[in-house]
């Protein structure tokens, strides 16, 4: 069954494994803010394993954008059978003294509200889907705290709750779940964690490595796979947090 699939922040890291992962077969949506060659390259990655890659340019942390993602996947779709909100990141770091209310709306706007709007305008064309799912990419920071990221933490977090109340509120037509990852090499860190920081966190994740993009992919796979999963946060990351 050929399936559309939707990802966001596609370009990069998570978006991209997780664009290469479902490729085959399939119609890969492949999203992106700033990334364009990067964007090109995995589209071109997707149609060599057999995919069908539409590219789509927005930057989702204002209203408008998430409408002109929407609007181009009715117009040019129709439907949509999977949506995967991964676009997002840390911007910058601050200790609890050095809290902004533009640094606030900044890091919510992106994490938070971007996919809280960019799924309420997809609903309808879910709802055109077969099997339809959504997954949100949250992040370890939801689990035990993040020191001088303590605002990214809150968005994210504030993305586990939406999806169990969304899990609810759509069962049993659309399941909703997201996708806790630990520390994983890609771009996310590069502007806001020193390479020694990356290894204190190797050091002290018992799998003794960081994550891969693909590690990230991988469990999304399993999520939009799996017909009886629902309101579920998947945590990939290495053992550095365990329930
Ligand atoms: N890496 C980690 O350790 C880690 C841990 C926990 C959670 N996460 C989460 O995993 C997700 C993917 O991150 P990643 O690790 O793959 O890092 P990444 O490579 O930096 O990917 C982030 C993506 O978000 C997109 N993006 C950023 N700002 C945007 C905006 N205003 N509008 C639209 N798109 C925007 C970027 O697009 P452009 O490059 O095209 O601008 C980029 O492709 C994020 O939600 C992040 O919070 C990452």
């Amino acid at each position: 069954m050929s399936r559309t699939l939707l990802i966001t922040g596609a370009g990069t890291g998570i978006g991209a494994a997780t664009a290469r992962q479902v490729a085959s077969g399939n119609q890969v949506l492949i999203h992106y803010r700033r990334s364009a060659e990067s964007a090109e390259s995995v589209a071109a990655e997707v149609a060599a394993a057999g995919g069908r890659p539409l590219l789509i340019q927005a930057d989702l942390s204002d209203e408008s954008g998430c409408r002109e993602v929407a609007d181009f996947v009715s117009r040019r779709v129709g439907r949509l059978d999977v949506l995967v909100n991964n676009a997002g990141g840390l911007i910058r770091r601050a200790a609890g003294k050095e809290l902004s209310w533009s640094l606030m709306q900044e890091i919510f706007a992106l994490n938070t509200f971007s996919t809280m709007m960019l799924t309420s305008l997809c609903l309808p064309l879910l709802e055109k889907g077969t099997q339809p799912c959504i997954i949100n990419v949250t992040s370890i920071a939801i689990r035990h705290g993040a020191p001088t990221a303590t605002i990214y933490g809150a968005s994210k977090g504030a993305i586990d709750v939406f999806t169990r109340g969304l899990a609810k509120e759509l069962a049993p037509a659309i399941r909703v779940n997201a996708v806790a990852p630990g520390v994983i090499d890609t771009p996310f860190h590069d502007q806001v964690t020193s390479r020694e920081k990356m290894a204190q966190f190797q050091a002290s994740t018992p799998l003794g490595r960081n994550g891969r993009a693909e590690d990230i992919a991988h469990a999304i796979g399993f999520l939009i796979a799996n017909p009886f999963v629902t309101g579920e946060t998947l945590d990939v990351n290495g053992g550095l947090f365990m329930r």
